[in-house]
């Protein structure tokens, strides 16, 4: 009857290691049971012979306060009690014991003393307690009535806990889901819907066509094996649409980029644009991509993999567990602020201008991106400037990310560096670095530099995505950050993993299929770590196979994972 017992008295915390529920009973009450020599303690309660075999406890205030362990009841119920009368209870373990067919029974505290005078004094203090009528019996057969919550009290007398409970209530619930589908589709998220998504390969330039048809068949296999749903569309891009329509960017393609759900990109770039009038190609259609669906936020994931540590030019030790998300604005910027141009000048030469402009709105939008990244992983952002020198946008970038954090992200950590010791520490100490938020040249500068930390830039990844339209989607391009590699072309030896990468990216942000973007990365770290190597991870001594022979060693993966 005492008040205040701890969970700790019920059962001590060095017991909750190695013993597993169904175990614990020995170790009940175990201070008060036993004395120091291991011998039963004749003055504890339940060791008289009176109340040896209880099935129930009565108990002062607030029994099983204290931790929140879940053992409590585990032990109470090995150790034999049913159910346990007390004036009130620790909150947590009076909601565990419902959870784990335990019965607690409120009662006024004069009451709960009552019943322990009568048994106390009984010859035979037996009593019952009836769940279903809510009633308890006494040895004089005098009755006490209770109350219970009923669901919980229905629950316990199925022996169903709130999961079992719920699976109970299956056919309705699905009935209540497909009814409330019908009277207002709108607020159900699109993949929901078995809406077929579109994505649209455009293979591009250089090493481009090689390593898409290996993103195209792990695409492939997902829709076969996973049953994802997309369809699978492709078009021209760069000198292959030029050659093939004469055009850069013919309606139709630009058509099927505004359509779709997703874009998988290869690459840009080639010597023979040389040779393709200045006027065609004066706008850069990645570029042009970019702007145009607002791809603003590029994710640019850096990781390690233990088994490339030998490719990087980088010591072992230094780049060793990096794991760390670039968050490069993609849309504003040098890239595009205005004017630019060249001109002649009288006195000869030539004066170039190319102009870096943000505004406030375009820093906050990607600087949001990141603080909400950081909250999924370390809580961390870097954000990264020159505010040194480029007062203007560096300063404005500065104060817009730090105003925009003191204002609606106090939780995330926020510090600042300048560009150019940001360089020198993501090769210096490159594990310092989570979520790195910065400007759009500066974030093609320190991707590659970051390249190195992964071991190779044929191995990196990156989404590009755009602000979530009020039907949920949003327009997202998915692109190896190496380029064309003009000079491996057509040799089937570019690495393929930077572009299977960013397909498991767009499983995770455009499919919303998170489980599966995990599945495939999993696969290309499984074939990397069974030794498949490309040329440009290759060690000396090592065999390097193809481009498509990777593409294989990640399917065949993928098989085993299944
Ligand atoms: C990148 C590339 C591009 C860029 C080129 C191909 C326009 O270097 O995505 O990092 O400068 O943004
Ligand atoms: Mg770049």
């Amino acid at each position: 009857m005492r008040i205040n017992i701890d969970t700790e008295v019920v059962i001590p915390i060095n017991r909750l290691i190695g013993h597993k529920r169904g175990e614990l009973g020995p170790y009940c009450f175990e201070a008060w049971r036993y004395a120091l020599d291991g011998r039963e303690n004749p003055e504890f309660v339940l060791n008289q012979p009176h109340y040896r075999e209880a099935k129930f406890l009565l108990a002062g205030d607030n029994f099983g306060c204290g931790s929140s362990r879940e053992h409590a009841v585990w032990s109470l119920a090995d150790f034999g009690i049913r159910c346990i009368i007390a004036p009130s209870f620790g909150d947590i373990f009076y909601w565990n014991c419902f959870q784990n067919g335990m019965l607690p029974i409120r009662l006024p505290d004069d009451q709960v003393k009552e019943l322990a005078a009568e048994i106390e004094a009984a010859e035979q203090p037996l009593v019952t307690v009836d769940l279903e009528t809510q009633a308890i019996t006494m040895p004089s057969g005098r009755q006490v009535t209770f109350t219970t919550d009923p669901e919980r009290r229905a629950a316990l007398l199925e022996g169903l806990d709130e999961i079992g409970m719920t699976l109970k209530l299956d056919a309705q619930i699905r009935g209540h889901q497909s009814r409330d589908r019908e009277s207002r589709p709108w607020i159900y998220r699109r993949e929901e819907t078995a809406r077929v998504a579109r994505l649209l390969i455009l293979a591009g330039d250089g090493i481009g066509p090689e390593i898409l048809a290996e993103v195209r068949k792990v695409a492939e296999w997902f829709i076969a094996k996973r049953q994802l749903s997309v369809e699978l569309r492709e078009e021209l891009f760069g000198i292959s649409a030029w050659k093939t329509h004469g055009d850069l960017m013919r309606q139709q393609t630009w058509d099927e980029i505004v359509a779709a759900d997703a874009i998988l990109f290869g690459a840009t770039g080639s010597p023979e644009y040389e040779k393709i009038p200045a006027a065609a190609r004066k706008v850069d259609q990645l570029l042009r991509m970019r702007k145009e669906l607002d791809l603003f936020c590029n994710l640019r994931p850096v990781r390690t993999l233990p088994a490339l540590g030998a490719s990087s030019s980088l010591r072992p030790e230094v780049i060793a567990d990096c794991d760390m998300m670039i968050v490069r604005e993609l849309c504003g910027g040098i890239y595009f602020g205005k004017p630019r141009g060249r001109e002649k000048l009288n006195t000869g030469g030539e004066r170039a201008v190319n102009t870096c402009m943000y505004t406030t709105g375009e820093i906050e939008r990607i600087a949001r991106a990141a603080f909400d990244l950081a909250r999924v992983r370390s809580g961390r952002v870097c954000s990264v400037d020159k505010s040194n020198v480029l007062t203007e946008t560096g300063g404005l970038w500065r104060d817009t990310v730090q105003a925009l954090q003191d204002r609606h992200y106090p939780d995330i950590e926020l510090s600042h560096m300048y560009v150019d010791n940001c360089t020198m520490q993501l090769v210096r100490a490159p594990k310092q670095f989570d979520v790195l938020v910065t400007e759009n040249l500066f974030g093609d500068i320190l991707s590659d530099c970051a390249a190195m930390v992964a071991g190779s830039l044929g191995m990196l990844p990156s989404a590009s995505l755009g602000p979530v339209r009020p039907d949920g989607g949003r327009h997202a391009l998915y692109e190896p950050i190496h380029g064309s590699a003009p000079d491996i072309a057509g040799r089937g030896i570019a690495n393929p993993l930077g572009a299977i990468m960013s397909f498991a990216l767009c499983l995770r942000f455009s499919l919303g299929l998170a489980q599966e973007a995990d599945r495939l990365e999993r696969a290309v770290d499984a074939a990397i770590s069974h030794g498949a190597r490309t040329a440009d991870i290759v060690q000396p001594g090592e065999k390097s196979i193809s481009t498509k022979a990777m593409g294989d060693a990640v399917l065949a993966e993928l098989e085993q994972m299944q």
